[in-house]
């Protein structure tokens, strides 16, 4: 037994350990510079809640932006956005994401249509062990916790409605004369709401409001109705309300821009004096409007900003590394990007 043994020591057998050791070394090398050469494809499945959203178009439109830039940035490596249309419809989008973990995609972003319904798709997603990147349309905390791999990118609808009801409250500080029509000391408004549910919809509403009471400032609500963030449907409803209340119309709080651009074609369409009108998003056609004078003012929702930090999050996710440790991630789950006045 012991004579045994000690052959395995035999110079013989350490030369053939060595060699084999060489060897091995040798194709470890090789096939690691061969995946050098190759291209790696990093796909990533975008799910959309509607294409016919004009700030969603702009983070998709910064998005396909930033995956080019970064092809080139690191040669060797490809990235393939593929964008899916949920109609507005929650069972098309499912139906969507199965496909896509089916195809066993690296990374999901869900711009989730009802973001109550989260619960599902994040099971799933766990299941297969796929990163699901949340923006814009935030779930529940409660689903947000049912695994680690699950981000939310977005801003908080509490600090839009603070902001937006700041524009209004100094405008109405320092013009009152011009904008208290009826020189009663209190602002007569009416609210365009974006879609019933969506977290921005309900906090904006609120807080625009509350900034104006919290400052002492007396309010009196004409009117408030959803517009489900569209500027055909918000010029509708506003036509009907200039029928209803006309010049008595002091302000108009809209939830985002289209909707206040909405508003100013209604008034514009009924030969009126427009008053004053905010929204929220920063859209390009809004700042022309504010340039123009049309529209008071908006907040920038950071389509840039989101889209930025969505891509990071991607590279870092795909690089197997924690996000934790490169980005400012709050309670585990979340990345948020302020807000920001716009006026002339
Ligand atoms: C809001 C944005 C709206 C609309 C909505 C869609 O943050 O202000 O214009 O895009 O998201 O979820
Ligand atoms: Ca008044």
């Amino acid at each position: 037994m012991y004579q045994k043994m000690k052959n395995y020591y035999s110079p013989l057998f350490l030369k053939v350990i060595i060699c084999t050791l060489f060897l091995l070394s040798v194709s470890a090398c090789k096939s690691y510079n061969d995946s050098k050469l190759s291209t790696n494809t990093l796909r990533v499945g975008v799910a959309l809640y509607t294409q016919d959203d004009t700030f969603i178009a702009s983070i998709v439109q910064n998005l396909e932006k930033l995956a080019r830039e970064n092809e080139n940035d690191t040669k060797n490596l490809k990235i393939n956005l593929t964008i899916m249309d949920g109609r507005s419809n929650q069972t098309t989008q499912m139906d969507q994401i199965d496909q896509l973990i089916r195809r066993d995609y690296d990374i999901l972003c869900v711009n989730i249509v009802d973001r109550t319904a989260a619960s599902v798709l994040i099971d799933k997603a766990k299941e297969s062990n796929i990163p699901v990147i949340f923006f814009n349309r935030q779930p529940v905390a409660e689903d947000m916790e049912r695994w680690e791999n699950i981000y939310y990118v977005g801003s908080k609808g509490e600090e839009g409605g603070v902001l937006q009801g700041q524009i209004v409250l100094n405008a109405w500080l320092n013009n009152k004369s011009l904008y208290d029509k009826n020189n009663d000391n209190i602002i007569q408004y009416v609210m365009l709401e974006g879609e019933p549910g969506h977290q921005d919809a309900l906090l904006r509403t609120e807080y625009s409001v509350k900034t104006l009471t919290d400052n002492d400032i007396a309010v009196e609500k004409l009117s408030s109705d959803s517009a489900n963030w569209s500027r055909s449907q918000a010029a509708t409803k506003t036509s009907e309300w200039i029928n209803e209340f006309g010049k008595q119309i002091e302000v108009v709080f809209a939830n985002n821009d289209d909707m206040a651009l909405g508003a100013i074609d209604a008034f514009t369409e009924a030969q009126l004096d427009i008053p004053l009108i905010v929204g929220v998003d920063a859209i390009e056609p809004a700042l022309d409007a504010i340039k123009s004078g049309t529209l008071y003012g908006t907040v920038k929702n950071d389509a840039v900003g989101i889209s930025n930090n969505m891509m990071e999050l991607i590279l870092i996710l795909y690089n197997g590394d924690d996000p934790k440790d490169k980005m400012q991630i709050d309670d585990e789950h979340y990345l948020w990007l302020p807000y920001e006045i716009i006026t002339r």
